[in-house]
């Protein structure tokens, strides 16, 4: 047997409670990539098995290869596909996440002032980014901003605490001050909470979007999009897909933001760069 083949070791000094080999690994692997074209790398192995190891108790199976056969026989659009890819997602976020680019967009958007905008945040997470979008219109142009917010993710379970828009007090990247204007404080049971106001939380649409979809049909293009820590789980040739995909969806002169490891650089004839990890649609 080959060592790619041989039962993964996860925690040798405890018993695992499912059997999980290499070839389940491998079996994942390719799943998430269709699915999602999330790459991911070898030695994910305890990572994956941790992640899917609640969905097998849920779904009552009592091996890795048992469950991913019973995952395979369901169509394409069922919520068990969606459970799966919910799992192997990777979600972490933070208000106001690589803060440079909310000055940048402030500025931005008093240079667009007065025209309708379209923002799309689309690997939105729990919503830590898109409400830090509509913190920044808020604050840069009035709470009567013409501006409208698509944030969306593939991940509907993140998609639906981001929806709800409640957070600890005490959240990472959110300011005492921003914390005091745009939220609302729990009090009682719900004291150490805090509720996104909902005139902020008007400003965007929560949608699930899978950007390896090949319908991408938004309308109006937009103005800007933030597109930030999802494009590093994808390979080269994935994101320059997503990168043209993207560029047909944006408006010239449009404005990319991207992750603090992210650089399309090689894209040199649909987008160049325009400030620190921000690129424009040309
Ligand atoms: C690490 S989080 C980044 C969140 C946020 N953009 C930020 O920078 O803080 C990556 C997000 O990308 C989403 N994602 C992964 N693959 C995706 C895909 N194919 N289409 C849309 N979203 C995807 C995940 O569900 C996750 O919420």
């Amino acid at each position: 047997m080959s060592l790619a083949l041989a039962t993964v070791a996860i925690a040798p000094a405890i018993e695992q409670e499912f059997a999980f080999s290499g070839a389940d690994f491998e079996r994942v692997r390719a799943l998430i990539h269709q699915r999602a074209g999330i790459n991911l790398l070898p030695g994910k192995q305890a990572m994956v098995y941790s992640r899917l190891s609640r969905r097998l108790r849920e779904t009552g199976h009592s091996s890795f290869g048992a469950y991913l056969q019973w995952l395979e026989s369901h169509p394409a659009d069922t919520g068990e596909w969606q459970a799966f890819v919910n799992c192997l997602t990777t979600n972490l976020t933070s208000f106001f996440r690589e803060d440079h680019h909310f000055v940048a967009l402030a500025d931005d958007l008093r240079e667009r002032e007065g025209r309708p905008l379209r923002i799309w945040c689309n690997a939105a997470s729990t919503g830590e980014e898109p409400y830090s979008i509509a913190m920044t219109v808020v604050e840069a142009l009035g709470a009567s901003a013409n501006v409208r917010i698509l944030a969306t993710d593939i991940d509907t379970h993140v998609l639906d605490s981001a929806r709800r828009g409640v957070y600890e007090v005490g959240a990472r990247g959110l300011s005492a001050e921003r914390l005091k204007r745009h939220c609302l404080r729990g009090t009682g049971a719900n004291a150490g909470a805090m509720r996104i106001r909902p005139e902020l939380a008007r400003l965007i649409e929560f949608k699930p979007f899978n950007l390896m979809s090949g319908v991408w049909s938004f309308g109006e293009p937009f103005d800007l999009v933030f597109c930030r820590n999802v494009m590093i789980y994808f390979d080269a040739a994935t994101q320059r897909r997503v990168l043209e995909r993207m560029h047909a969806a944006m408006r010239p002169g449009g404005l990319l933001y991207v992750g603090h490891s992210e650089n399309f650089t090689d894209s040199r004839t649909l987008f160049r760069l325009r400030g620190k990890t921000i690129y424009e649609r040309l």
